[in-house]
């Protein structure tokens, strides 16, 4: 029932360790942020952004829903973008995905999960496109873990097909969007996939821009 309360003594603990080291810590950081990374990963609890990669408050903006999805309707994804590249200038999009994941999981599946299916759905729509590479595995346990690489890829490609990230790649050549995937089992990060500002998509989602 309290077990809600040893998150404020961690806390505490936290910042004890935080003013140990340096005794400026908050007061450096509380003015402004300028991180170069925008993360947008999964929901998962198994995945904290900052503690897999080392990072320290200040260094990634994050965004993170279930299996990581690029959906073009979705305003809070859309904002963190648009804050993201357009206010804070950051110089790398990653979004990070994981095998073992339950978003995933049930999306191969066919339970009906009710609102949740509205979310999913998306990510049948990438069994579908993939479905040839797919239906190829036979083991339930491989053909899980391309999906979720095939997923982060589609959502690689999703962002680049947004007005923000054109816009930021035709007036500053940033930024750089990656694919990445979190092993549960390991801990280790596996970097699959990148797009780089010159990357040429398919003219159908290409903006021209008069400045
Ligand atoms: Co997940």
């Amino acid at each position: 029932m309290d077990e809600y309360k040893k998150l404020i003594l961690a806390n505490k603990a936290w910042v004890k360790d935080k003013l140990d080291v340096r005794e400026d810590f908050f007061l450096r950081i509380a003015d402004d942020q300028t991180p170069a990374f925008l993360w947008i990963g999964c929901s998962d609890s198994r995945v904290p952004a900052e503690d897999i990669t080392g990072t320290e408050p200040g260094e990634l903006f994050v965004h993170r829903n279930i299996a990581n999805q690029i959906i073009h309707t979705d305003f809070n994804m859309l904002s963190v973008l648009q804050y993201a590249i357009e206010v804070l200038k950051v110089k790398h999009v990653i979004v990070c995905g994981h095998y073992g994941c339950g978003g995933i999981k049930n999306a191969l599946s066919n339970k009906h999960l009710g609102l949740i299916n509205k979310w999913l759905r998306n990510i049948k729509d990438v069994y579908r496109l993939h479905k040839r590479e797919l239906e190829g595995i036979n083991d339930q346990n491989t053909r899980h873990r391309r999906l979720v690489e095939l997923n982060v890829e589609e959502q690689v490609w999703k962002l680049a097909e947004t007005s923000f990230v054109q816009h930021a790649w035709h007036k500053e050549q940033r930024p750089i969007l990656h694919g990445w995937v979190y092993d549960l089992h390991t801990g280790y990060i596996n970097d699959l996939f990148m797009l780089t500002p010159d990357t040429r998509m398919d003219d159908i989602y290409r903006f021209e821009f008069d400045d």
